[in-house]
């Protein structure tokens, strides 16, 4: 394809129009796109003979390698779409059932197992010496669920992650019999049903402890975290689309669908904010004590940082990275904004609002390399608190304000979602300035994105792959509708007329064909 588009290697000729250093650049990206394939090519880890995933980083440079040669779930997913956009299928089908054979694995910490059907954050191949034959050797499959995890992290959206890559498997692949399997829709059940248990909380968002996600350190994002709320709410809509109706499962559908309605509702309503909402918790009232309280969550206006005051625009907004009781978390959270824009968690015009965002700031979210994981970072003594003075996580360092390039790819399928692909096509000329030069970089550090990161792995393969993902889905525009959420025609019309209620008078349901409680 990139042939017949023409360019330096196809005819010999300049392309019209263009210049010699036009040429010359498409060739030099041409190279970077090559030797990512080259790379994410070599990064293939083989269990029993068979590709089954990507290790997380294969740097020579490095000394010590932690668990960076396992294959990460969450690190999996572009490696995967990429192969799937590139119409290599096997892998991703591998991975897939293969990840789904750890997830029944009894695995204990303290005595203690996790819940059933949580699926592991990564997994390492070993090839260990057959019972009773010392010639002969084996695979085996040892998977990590956090027991053995930096800070012991429950991997909450690896299983959120495994529906989301399962149902892009299917739309590109147009193979059904793999979400179809027995096995397989039996786990997507149990990682419903463990998203799903009901337990002490009042909130539909899905309540975890620190560093359940892509942030898997202490980093103040405990309590009901966007990013797992974006995943979970996708999660959701995928396995609504890939579950066999049978009468087994009909209060898991019912459940689920109430949770979809109610967590779509919470999340626009109460983690969204921009002039017009800041201004008003600015002016909020607490210690409000009825049912149809304005300020729902006693939140104190001087929680207002000072920081967000000069930083927000007039235009555009965004949700806020957390919510609990008498809590506002307001820096912004790269990825959990971006999939709610993906899954339709977030309404349209507030996914317009949220690009909008990016681009009025796009000085601080992407300055030298795309993307800021988080924004701003936690100094001082917020720092100290609040990572327990992680020197991993100083701050614009690592997952305190470091810049992402995976993140581009989460990025791209927002931006072709809203149909404004340029945003996105303007941060991957931006990576493609250093990030071949620089080695592929896990991470930058500091406010521009200037520094490698202190303790960045080189050969980052989500580096790699978020980079091709993003590369295939620009060149592909429809592709990227294997991971897109689109939303449901009744909630839309449900929600117009919640949302543009007075919310002093109690919310008006009368739209909604079946009650919910929110
Ligand atoms: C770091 C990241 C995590 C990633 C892992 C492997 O721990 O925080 O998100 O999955 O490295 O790359």
């Amino acid at each position: 394809m990139k042939h017949e588009k023409g360019g330096f290697a196809s005819n010999g000729k300049f392309a019209a129009g263009g210049t010699i250093n036009d040429t010359l650049g498409k060739a030099s990206v041409d190279s970077i796109e090559d030797e990512a394939w080259n790379l994410l090519r070599e990064s293939i880890v083989f269990y029993c003979g068979n590709p089954i995933g990507t290790i997380a980083a294969n740097d020579p440079s490095s000394s010590s390698i932690l668990n960076y040669d396992q294959v990460f779930i969450r690190d999996f997913i572009p490696s995967g779409i990429a192969f799937l956009l590139k119409g290599e299928y096997d892998i991703v089908r591998s991975f897939i059932l293969h990840t789904l054979q750890l997830q029944s694995w009894e695995k204990t910490m303290d005595c203690h197992s996790p819940g059933q059907g949580l699926m592991p954050a990564s997994f390492k191949v070993r090839t260990v010496p057959l019972d009773g034959d010392e010639s002969a050797t084996e695979d085996v499959l040892d998977p990590d669920f956090g027991e053995a995890a930096i800070g012991r992290v429950a991997p909450v959206d690896s299983g959120l992650w495994w529906i989301i890559l399962l149902r892009a498997y299917g739309k590109c692949s147009g193979d059904l019999s793999v979400q179809e399997r027995f096995d397989v829709q039996t786990g997507i059940k149990m990682i419903l049903k463990l998203c799903l248990a009901d337990g002490f909380d009042m909130f539909p968002t899905l309540l975890v402890t620190d560093g359940s996600c892509m942030i898997d350190r202490r980093m103040g994002i405990h309590g009901h975290p966007l990013e797992i709320q974006a995943l979970f709410y996708s999660a959701l809509l995928c396995a609504r689309e890939m579950l066999a109706p049978e009468d087994g499962s009909s209060d898991l559908i019912r459940a689920l669908n109430n949770r979809v309605v109610a967590l779509s509702f919470h999340i626009r309503e109460y983690y969204w904010i921009d002039m017009r909402k800041l201004n008003e918790i600015y002016r909020y009232k607490t210690e409000e004590y009825s049912y149809d309280a304005v300020n729902k969550f006693n939140i104190y206006p001087d929680q207002i940082p000072p920081w967000l005051v000069e930083w927000m625009p007039s235009k555009g907004g965004y949700l806020i990275g957390n919510l609990q009781p008498a809590h506002m978390d307001f820096r912004f959270f790269s990825l959990g904004n971006l999939w709610s824009v993906v899954s339709s968690l977030a309404t349209m015009d507030q996914s317009h609002a949220i690009l909008d965002l990016i681009e009025a700031k796009w000085s601080e979210l992407v300055a030298d390399m795309p993307f800021k994981i988080c924004y701003p970072a936690f100094e001082g003594q917020e720092w100290r608190i609040t990572t327990g003075s992680d020197p991993k996580n100083t701050p614009w360092s690592y997952h305190n304000g470091g810049s992402w390039p995976t993140l581009l790819w989460q990025l791209t399928v927002a931006c072709i979602k809203m149909n404004r692909p340029e945003i996105a096509e303007k941060a991957v000329k931006i990576a493609e300035k250093r990030i071949s030069r620089d080695k592929w970089p896990e991470y930058y550090d500091t406010k521009q994105a200037r520094f490698i990161g202190k303790q960045a792995r080189l050969f980052q393969t989500w580096s790699i792959a978020g980079y091709l993902v993003s590369k295939l889905l620009l060149a592909n525009p429809d592709a990227a509708n294997i991971l897109v959420n689109r939303e449901d025609s009744d909630l839309v019309s449900a929600f117009s007329s919640m949302l543009s209620a007075n919310p002093r008078r109690k919310r008006d349901w009368k739209g909604l064909k079946q009650k919910f409680i929110v």
